[in-house]
């Protein structure tokens, strides 16, 4: 896997080779990236000529210049005028660095990074590299550590500073990996968005100059999710050639794609250097968050397949075998804040005997929580509602049949509550000024101790007291008027950091202290839906959008990245509350089935019909969630490009597979569409439902299956169930 071949390291996965090589001088350049290759003597690549305007430095018989070279771990200042990955200020305030090759460790399994989410799970078949640089000017270490999971095609980085130096330095910049590739022939690909349009895949060709993807809003944002890929000019779904990098972090990041004057590009994902700095003292260390990278030749949906199956083996709880799924109801688009004993009692009589698991409880049950106007922080329940606490609602929700869930939002503060009254302090503000509300609320400074014990012992009495078995952790704004009072002046910009850091911490804390308890991560739907959530929450509420057409584009978006079983969908009423549009249940049905199922309005307000429908759809649920927990996911047919959505699961063993067709809009006289199967086996039979046809594999994935729009019906949704028959 991990090959040293001096002056090479190859670090090889299945299908890919990331090789770097130190050279005469020391320094660290990077040689490949992509598909295998042999363990080759690799001087003859990437060599250097002497160019106008770009510094020189003297490499043994020849002159060169940082500003031309493939580096490994680029810095500031001396001569490669791009994206420094690393900008580290000595204490006299020199900003040059310069990192020279000092030694290298091959390291089985993986090593920690404190108090973040990682790759961690089942990891002792990885390797890790792990090679130590030593700056010369200001005299601190950098440790770049690369760990291979070869089955995955998968490779993490993490970065560590270690102040060796004589006193406090500080990070200005600090990218958890940089990659240049020798050309820029590649289409950028993002996922972008909005509240309730989250992940939309945007796809652009490469220039020359920077294209910067960020987040600078205490959360990795509805606006721009924490990824980048580089794909090249032809690459599809399905073939071609495509880079994935992704950051296991849930706030400020940066990631970027730089063409130079040459026409080669060079990647970086990190912490956002706009809202970073860190001071370290002497002796101290500071480790990045680890940021994944991945290339596959197999299309989109080859590096999506690397990134999903990350996540499903290797991080955290959305790797844990013993975590369930619950298909759950949720009363928030049926009750908003209205709800009391009775209204939740009726809810819950409405709901029996449909056969689902967990009700979940939403914003509303607290403090004096009428509106959005008070009572965050005040995690006891509102006695005005609620006459006997919430030992009514529970009771009746066990007797008919369902576990209880509640909601909480646990880094907010109103200023209307409690809370504020006896801690103004703990909100985030700048001293001396007016913190500015978002959705009539404040946000707690979770990086100190003090304020995330509180609510640590808040959220565990009621867990205690109601035996609650889900919780929904909502996160309703970002962040502004950052620092914290607690924190000295030089100190400032390591806010958002600490912040990310202390929420991860009572995540963590309530995962160890409950690890029965199942948690929904949600940030005004999918505004935190990244890596860092699902190592603590193997489930995110995909969006606040709950239009089955929306949510077209928004989950096949959020599939680039993130696996079926990583999502949330509910079938909600129509008129539909965001849009206004008008769905067929089934096909409302039919497209939150290919994530964690459930539904989100008032049963007792549907009509019979539709009402009896929701047993079967539960049913439906039953038999794909094994899909959509291991199975693989093809996107077939893109809603941005066409007006049929198609996309697919698959089970590992290709005995059962699961193809959903969606119209966006009706179309007077439409054509067939043949959507083409994938993954399948080419050589054996699928019974296909409900065409009531037997195909083989080859002819399904080669010929396709017919899709006719019906005549005059919107939005119509075709589902097809293939299962293998014996010959
Ligand atoms: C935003 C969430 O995304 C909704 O599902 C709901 O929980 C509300 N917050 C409650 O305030």
């Amino acid at each position: 896997m991990i090959l040293h071949q001096e002056p090479f390291w190859f670090l090889n996965t299945k299908n890919t080779s990331y090789v770097i090589r130190v050279l005469p001088n020391q320094t660290l350049q990077h040689i490949h990236y992509g598909g295998r290759v042999s363990a080759d003597d690799f001087s003859y690549y990437n060599v250097f000529q002497d160019r106008a305007f770009s510094p020189r430095i003297l490499m043994g018989p020849i002159c060169t210049s940082h500003d031309i070279m493939p580096l490994e771990y680029p810095t500031f200042g001396r001569g490669d005028f791009r994206a420094p990955a690393l900008r580290v200020e000595g204490l006299d305030g020199r900003d040059v660095n310069e990192l020279q090759y000092k030694s290298y460790e091959i390291i089985s399994g993986k090593v920690h990074i404190p108090r973040m989410p990682q790759l961690d799970v089942n990891v002792d078949d990885v390797q890790t590299l792990a090679i130590t640089l030593e700056d010369v000017i200001v005299g601190y270490e950098v440790v770049l550590y690369y760990s291979v999971f070869e089955n995955e095609d998968i490779i993490t980085r993490t970065v560590e500073i270690r102040n060796t130096s004589n006193g406090a330095i500080r990070i200005n910049n600090i990218a958890s990996l940089s990659v240049d590739f020798e050309s820029a022939d590649f289409d950028l690909v993002s996922l972008e968005g909005s509240w309730a349009r989250e992940r939309h895949i945007c796809r652009r060709a490469l220039c020359q100059g920077t294209t910067s993807l960020e987040s600078r809003r205490g959360s990795s944002s509805h606006q721009m999710n924490p990824f980048l890929a580089l794909a090249d000019k032809h690459t599809s779904e399905h073939w071609g050639g495509v880079y994935g990098f992704s950051l296991i972090y849930s706030a400020d990041f940066k990631a970027l794609a730089e063409v130079s004057q040459y026409g080669d590009t060079r990647v970086q994902i990190g912490l956002n250097p706009e809202t970073f700095s860190w001071k370290l003292e002497k002796g101290d260390s500071f480790m990045a968050p680890e940021a994944i990278m991945t290339y596959s030749d197999k299309g989109f949906n080859g590096m999506s397949h690397n990134f999903h199956q990350a996540c499903r083996n290797h991080l955290g709880k959305s790797a844990d075998p013993s975590v369930k799924h619950p298909l759950v109801i949720n009363n928030w688009e049926a009750t908003y804040f209205n709800m009391s004993d009775e209204i939740i009692k009726q809810f819950l009589d409405d709901c029996k005997g449909l056969g689902i698991d967990t009700f979940v409880l939403d914003d509303g049950w607290f403090g004096r929580r009428c509106d959005d106007s008070s009572s965050l922080g005040d995690w006891f329940v509102d006695e005005n509602k609620f006459s006997n606490g919430l030992h009514n609602v529970v009771n009746h929700c066990r007797e008919n049949g369902m576990e209880f869930g509640i909601w909480f939002e646990p880094e907010m503060i109103s200023r209307n509550s409690r809370l504020f009254e006896e801690h103004p302090d703990w909100c985030i503000h700048c001293e001396g000024v007016e913190p500015i509300p978002s959705r009539n609320q404040l946000v707690l400074d979770m990086s100190r101790e003090e304020v995330v014990d509180h609510i640590f012992e808040q959220m565990a009495k009621i867990i205690r007291e109601y035996n609650v078995s889900y919780i929904k952790w909502d996160f309703n704004r970002n962040l502004t008027d950052n620092g914290s009072s607690t924190l000295p002046a030089d100190r400032q910009k390591e806010h958002t950091h600490r912040f990310v850091m202390g929420v991860y911490s009572l995540m963590q804390r309530l995962n160890d202290t409950f690890p029965e308890v199942f948690f929904e991560g949600c940030s005004g739907g999918g505004g935190r839906f990244d890596f860092g959530i699902l190592y603590y929450m193997p489930q995110i509420w995909t969006s606040d959008d709950t239009d089955a057409v929306e949510r077209l584009k928004i989950q096949y978006g959020t599939s680039m990245v993130y696996p079926t079983s990583a999502m949330v969908a509910h079938v909600s009423a129509c008129p539909n509350h965001q849009t206004g549009r008008s769905v067929s249940f089934d096909t409302r049905g039919e497209v939150a089935q290919m994530c964690n199922y459930g539904y989100e309005l008032h049963v007792g307000k549907l009509a019979t019909e539709e009402k009896e429908k929701i047993k079967g759809q539960v049913a439906r649920h039953r038999a794909l969630d094994e899909l959509v927990q291991k199975g693989t996911f093809y996107r077939l047919n893109s809603p941005f490009d066409s007006i049929l959505c198609a996309w697919e699961l698959v089970s590992e063993d290709k005995e059962k597979a699961y193809v959903c067709a969606t119209f966006q809009t009706a179309m007077p006289n439409a054509k067939t569409f043949y959507v083409k199967a994938q993954g399948l086996d080419a050589d054996c039979k699928y019974y296909v439902k409900p065409l009531g046809i037997t195909l083989g594999g080859d002819t399904l994935m080669q010929a396709g299956l017919p899709v006719r729009m019906p005549d005059a019906v919107e939005y119509a949704c075709l589902a097809f169930d293939l299962e293998k028959v014996s010959e």
